[in-house]
Formats: C-alpha cells, structure tokens, sequence
C-alpha cells in the first residue's frame, strides 16, 4: 500500500462492496436503487441488515438525491461497522454528465463520505463506486479517491488540541478484477498526487497574512522545487528595480514586506529542454488591503487568500514533477502586499509598466492586474512560451457574474482556451468562457497615460482581462479568474470551508493532454 502524500494510504479492492472491512463504508447509490423493492447495493444490504436500510430511508426521506446522505449500524452484519449511504441524483442524468464531468458526482460524494470519516474518526474508509454501465473504472475510481482524500482535509494549523488525524486507509471498491489493473493503479496514484497538491495548497492559502508574506511563499516554492527536483530562481526589489517592472513595485511600495519574482520550472532532459515552455502565471497578493482605495472591513477579511492564484501554479508544478512532461513547464509569481501607507502608490499616479506602456491609476484596489501585466510581459518576453495560461483572484465582477463555484474563463479566440475549458471539464472543475467584448476595451483609454488601471464597474471581469492581455503581446494565453471559486464560505462535497485549491485539477489535466 503506496502511503499518499497526505498521509492516507490509498488502495483499490475488487471484493463485492459489502465485503470490505473498513470502519465506514460509503456506497454512492442512484435514485433508482432506492425505488420499489430496492436495487443493487441497496437491496443487497436491506436484505443483510433484515429491511432496516428501506426503513431508515423512508424514515429520514433519503431518495437517493443529489448531496443527501443516510448512516446505517451495520450491528455486525457486514465487516464495516457502520455504513454510509450517499446519494449521485437520477441514474440517467448522472450517467450522462458523469464522464462529461470528470466524474464529478463520484468525487462530490466521497468527499461526503471523507469528511464523515474525520468526524466519526474513522481509521479505514472504503468507498464503492457505483454500477457504470459501461463507464470508465479507472476514472470513476480516481474521482472517488480526490474526493474522499480532499473532503477528510482539515486546516488545523492554528488549532491548540493537537488531534492527530485518525483516517489512515481509504480503500476504494472497484468492479471485480479492476483491481488489478494499471490503468486503476495509475488512476489511485494519480489521485493520490493530486489531493496531496490540491490540500498542500489549501493550506498555504489559509495561512494568515503575517504568516504567508511574500517571503515565505517564494521559500515555501523554493522548498518544493528542492524536494520535486525543480529549479527555482527568486528575485527580490534591487533586482525589479534592475528589471523595470514599474507596475509590480508600484503596487508592492505601500508594504514593509519586500515583493518577491518566484519562477519554479520543470525542465525536462535532452532535446526536449529546447521545447517551447508552457508558463503557468499565479496572482500573488499575499494581502490586499485594497491600498489606498481601501477595501471596506467585511471585503478585508479573506484578503488573505488573494495568493489562491499561485499556490495554484505552484501545487500543479507538484504534479507536473511527478508527471516529467516531455516539454519545459513554468511557473512565475509576482509575490507582494497591497497595503497602505506613507509610501503607498496612490490614486492618479503614472507607472512606468515593465513591457515601456505607462499606466494611470484610478483606483489602487485594482493591483492584481499591474502586478500579472508586469509578470505576463516579463514571461512572454524571456521565457519564449508556446503559451500562457494565468490563474488570479482578479475580480469582484466574476463573482457577481458566474456566482461563488465557478472560474470565468477569458482570451483571445484560439486552441488553447479550448484546450482548458476542455480540461477544466475533464478535471471536473466548474469553469466557464466568458467573452473578450471589444467595446469594453475602450473603457482602459486614459487621458494622461497610455492606459488606466481601471474602466466602469459594468463587465469588470472583463476590462480586467483586457488590461491583461495589453501586456502578453501576441503569446496564446488564456486567463482563469478563479475569485469565486478559490475560496468556500460553507462546506459542499469534498470542498472545505475556506481555501480551496481550486484551479490546480485543470492545470494538470492541461499539462497531461498538452502536445508541444
Ligand atoms: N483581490 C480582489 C478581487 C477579489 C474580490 C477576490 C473578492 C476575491 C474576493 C481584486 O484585487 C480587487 O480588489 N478587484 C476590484 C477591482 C476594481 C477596483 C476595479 C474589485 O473586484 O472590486
Ligand atoms: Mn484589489
Ligand atoms: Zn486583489
């Protein structure tokens, strides 16, 4: 049993589910399993458990719905002490979106079922995966294994009781003999790497702000980079002042955290160094007080997590290490606070942007995009990649247009927005294309500059790519603006309150299906 980079060891079991010895089993079941007389799993248990499983649903209404959730006493009957029964919704409806999605009711439910384990302080989970029909083991076993690894995570960093996690085995029943297949085993070892990225991310973007500063998050990513075999380059103000990045230090002057350039690189051996590089771009707002255009005391509080952009980047760069893609991936952060301050930038002044273009600011809580346009030109400048893809909690806007879950998705017209909405899709992540309208561009003219920071708070998503793409020149590059999704206020399948690591799923997809 291969132990999981979160401390859970992960394996798949072809024993009919009701066999497995766990101290909870979970078995995702479809609305029909719950009809009638039973079906399946359900009528397999009812029978065991003599009718007490149809009679605990009907008492507790559980119909197998979407989210619902119905906990059994197996009283000795069957080896788990106590089973979970967790709902996937209509079977004809899931099975539809359930490949098209990534499996994503799969990994929506185990998520139920890992955060039930943590709660019961269970130390072996098992999760069924449901009857497919045809579907693809392989893949609805690792959708299983993200979410029951990424629902048992708990942030407990700044907790005094020191509670060791009891959950120490998740053992995932599959369609007998699937077990022992590579194509399950890559799956579960995939899954592995990826929840162990995805909630080493969740936890640097629940840091507090004195605790992640721009310093800490450029030798945290040096840190990675030496334990993944990455390199890493880090540079700090003498060196931005040397390199001209105007915007970035203009942004980072109201703060007494120096900023900090962070590229953490995958280089693969022989020829294939000399491939184009794919360069993954994270916001890195360690703090965003919104400066001078200070941010009202509510707005404030989860500014902290204005950095889920590049633990997104650099929790993929984990995965990319592991993978060793036949091409050179990167990573590049413009790590700082946005504060204010005696010596902050303020409103009406006129910075000199790294790509020469000077930039007039009207409004100094709009930094995320001056601190990407300086690292987006610094990138497509000295890197040469084949394409850019940036991650950023850039905007309110995005939140009021596509809700709290879903990540708009901006560029220019081309393969490579396709190629990560495609991913997005696969990795069962909700992210969502939005458009680049022209008309909105011209709302970045300023008077006195070559462009202004800001335009009118209608489509504000959207001037805020446009700025963006001002600065990639003619460089493929797609924009992911994850401020929604990047943090949860309430727990939901396998997403905890708080950071969530959102984004880091379709990165590596891309990276898997990417052909350079
Ligand atoms: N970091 C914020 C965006 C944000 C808001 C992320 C809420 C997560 C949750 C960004 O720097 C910002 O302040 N954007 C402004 C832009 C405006 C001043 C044009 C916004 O969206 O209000
Ligand atoms: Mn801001
Ligand atoms: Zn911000």
């Amino acid at each position: 049993m291969a132990k999981g980079t979160n401390g859970i060891a992960v394996r798949a079991s072809g024993a009919p589910a009701l066999e497995i010895e766990a101290d909870l089993l979970a078995l995702p079941v479809f609305e029909d399993e719950l009809r009638g007389g039973g079906a399946g799993q359900v009528r397999a248990l009812d029978a065991l458990l003599d009718g007490a499983v149809r009679a605990a649903a009907k008492a507790e209404r559980f119909e197998g719905k979407a989210g619902q959730e119905l906990r059994l006493d197996a009283n000795g009957k069957v080896p788990a002490g106590r089973v979970l029964l967790l709902g996937l919704g209509a079977r004809a409806k899931a099975s539809e979106a359930l490949a098209a999605s990534g499996y994503e009711p799969l990994r929506a439910a185990a998520g139920q079922a890992g955060r039930a384990a943590v709660k019961l302080g269970a130390k072996a989970l098992a999760v069924a995966i449901p009857e497919l029909g045809g579907g693809d083991a392989a893949l609805a076993a690792r959708a299983s294994a993200e979410g029951a690894l990424l629902g048992a995570y708990a942030f407990r960093r700044y907790k005094t009781d020191d509670r060791p996690p009891a959950l120490a085995a998740l053992i995932v029943g599959v369609p007998a003999g699937a077990e022992r297949t590579r194509a399950v085993k890559d799956a579960l070892a995939l899954a592995q790497e990826i929840a162990g990225a995805v909630t080493w991310a969740r936890d640097l973007v629940n840091l507090g702000p004195a605790d992640c500063t721009p310093t800490l998050l450029a030798e945290t990513a040096a840190a990675l980079a030496k334990q993944a075999g990455l390199h890493v380059e880090v540079r700090g103000p003498k060196e931005l002042q040397a390199l001209k990045m105007g915007m970035f230090l203009g942004v980072a002057r109201g703060s007494a955290e120096p900023p900090r350039l962070v590229r953490v690189s995958w280089i693969p051996r022989g020829a294939a160094a000399r491939k184009r590089p794919l360069v993954l771009v994270g916001k890195a707002l360690t703090f965003d007080s919104g400066g001078l255009s200070l941010k009202p005391t509510d707005s404030m509080v989860t500014m902290n997590t204005d950095m889920a952009g590049s633990a997104a980047v650099l929790g993929a760069m984990r995965v990319v290490a592991a993978l060793e893609p036949p091409f050179p991936v990167h990573a590049v952060l413009g790590a700082c606070e946005n504060m204010p301050g005696g010596r902050a930038y303020k409103p009406s002044d006129v910075l000199v942007s790294y790509a020469g273009k000077t930039v007039e600011i009207v409004n100094t809580d709009a930094e995320g995009r001056l601190v990407l346009g300086d690292v987006l030109a610094w990138a497509a400048e000295t890197l040469a990649p084949a394409a850019i893809v940036d991650v950023a909690t850039l905007t309110g806007a995005c939140m009021v247009g596509l809700g709290l879950t879903t990540a708009g998705l901006f560029g220019p017209e081309g393969p490579l927005v396709d190629q990560v909405l495609a991913a997005a899709r696969a990795a069962g992540e909700d992210v969502w294309r939005m458009p680049m309208t022209e008309a909105l561009e011209e709302q970045l003219k300023s008077d006195r500059a070559d462009l202004k920071n800001t335009g009118e708070r209608f489509g504000g998503a959207i001037t805020a790519a446009h700025f963006l793409h001002a600065f990639v020149k003619d460089v493929p590059w797609a924009h992911l603006d994850i401020a929604g999704p990047s943090h949860a206020r309430k727990e939901r399948g396998y997403v905890p309150k708080g950071g969530t690591g959102f984004g880091i799923r379709t990165l590596v997809e891309l990276v898997r299906r990417y052909d350079a």
